[in-house]
């Protein structure tokens, strides 16, 4: 037990309620297990892995750490049902689903002993996945860099509302960055935080420096969402982003746009580092991120800002109560 023990410290066997989110070209098995040393619980993200090569990245991160970790998969994506069966042949703690419907392949992971926790962007969906018999729901905010809801709720809205329509523990996500931003979620009854952006803008992150540095010297407003009415993305404002936006102002069709996007952007911005024509993803905290510091660092800050965050919530509280009482007993 610490002073963070929650249900979701409990479900995942962790330390500190910090879950490193799962991201395509970001977090292999240096970040996650430089996460779940820490006290965090890292997250291997596999929506960018074949099955051969998430097998030897499981192995590697348990080479690393004795410390549980997860697999985050996209359920549409190409190779979920293969990187599914490589998560259930490991053996992986928990399983992290996003990016499509929680029923598919929960029941087969529960059966299995595997946590399983989906990731939504509103209450309607949260309910379904309780309804699934998930283990969790993490619910992300407009904020979230990567792939996002067409809702389009903000944090502050959506962590709340999911709360108060769900009994299953919460995990927010979507703007979280420090130990403020963490309290704050915590406060407004989640049970843990998962943190992308912070994360993807760290030395273990497996993404290019190239697009570490564009993102650490971005500004407020330069992380915006496109493809708003076909599959709503935040990212890095760069030339390839504004055409997209261009194109999106004057109408152009679906198929239009896919063509502007092609294939493999993100991970020309990722990972191979092009600032320029890549698919930048990232949050909008990035406006706020102003280093690359090690994963361990990230954790550490995080939890020492929570603590001092609460404490002073608490000490406001106490100070005020005892204006409140020397108000009172003020002889008139
Ligand atoms: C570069 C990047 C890649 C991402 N890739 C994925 C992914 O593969 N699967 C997924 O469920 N979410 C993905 N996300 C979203 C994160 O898992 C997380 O929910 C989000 O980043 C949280 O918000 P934040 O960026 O404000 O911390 C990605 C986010 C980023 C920044």
């Amino acid at each position: 037990m610490t002073e963070l023990t929650t249900k979701i410290t409990n479900l995942l066997g962790v330390r500190y309620p910090i879950i490193q989110a799962g991201m395509v070209w970001v977090s292999g098995w240096r970040l996650a297990s430089a996460v779940s040393e820490a006290g965090g619980f890292g997250v291997i993200g596999s929506g960018s892995m074949e099955p051969g090569f998430l097998a030897k990245q499981i192995e590697k991160t348990r080479a690393a750490t004795s410390r549980p970790f997860g697999v985050n998969v996209p359920v549409m994506h190409k190779n979920a049902a293969d990187n599914i069966g490589v998560c259930l042949e490991k053996g992986v703690s928990a399983v992290f689903t996003s990016a499509g419907s929680p029923k598919v392949f929960t029941k087969r992971l529960k059966d299995a002993g595997i946590k399983v926790i989906h990731v939504v962007p509103s209450c309607a969906l949260a309910k379904k996945v309780e309804a699934a018999g998930c283990d969790a729901v993490v619910a992300e905010g407009t904020e979230a860099g990567g792939h996002n809801g067409y809702e389009e709720l903000t944090s502050v809205v959506l962590w709340p509302s999911v709360v108060d329509a769900v009994k299953i523990p919460v995990i927010a996500a979507g703007g979280v960055a420090d130990g403020r931003t963490a309290a704050a979620a915590l406060i407004m009854g989640a049970e843990g935080v998962q943190v992308g952006t912070r994360f993807a803008l760290t030395r273990e992150s497996s993404a290019s420096h190239d697009y570490k540095k564009a993102a650490v010297a971005s500004q407020e407003g330069q992380a915006p969402l496109y493809l708003r009415r076909f599959m709503p993305t935040r990212a890095l404002a760069n030339p390839y982003l504004e055409r997209a936006i261009e194109a999106e102002r004057r109408g152009a069709s679906r198929e239009e746009l896919s063509q502007i996007l092609g294939r493999g952007r993100a991970r020309r911005g990722i990972l191979d580092g092009d600032i320029q024509e890549g698919e930048l993803e990232i949050g909008q905290v990035s406006g706020r991120i102003n280093g690359i510091p090690a994963a361990a660092e990230v954790v550490q800050k995080m939890v020492d800002g929570i603590l001092f965050a609460v404490r002073k919530l608490e000490h406001v509280t106490r100070d005020e109560a005892a204006q409140l009482n020397s108000n009172d007993k003020r002889p008139s």
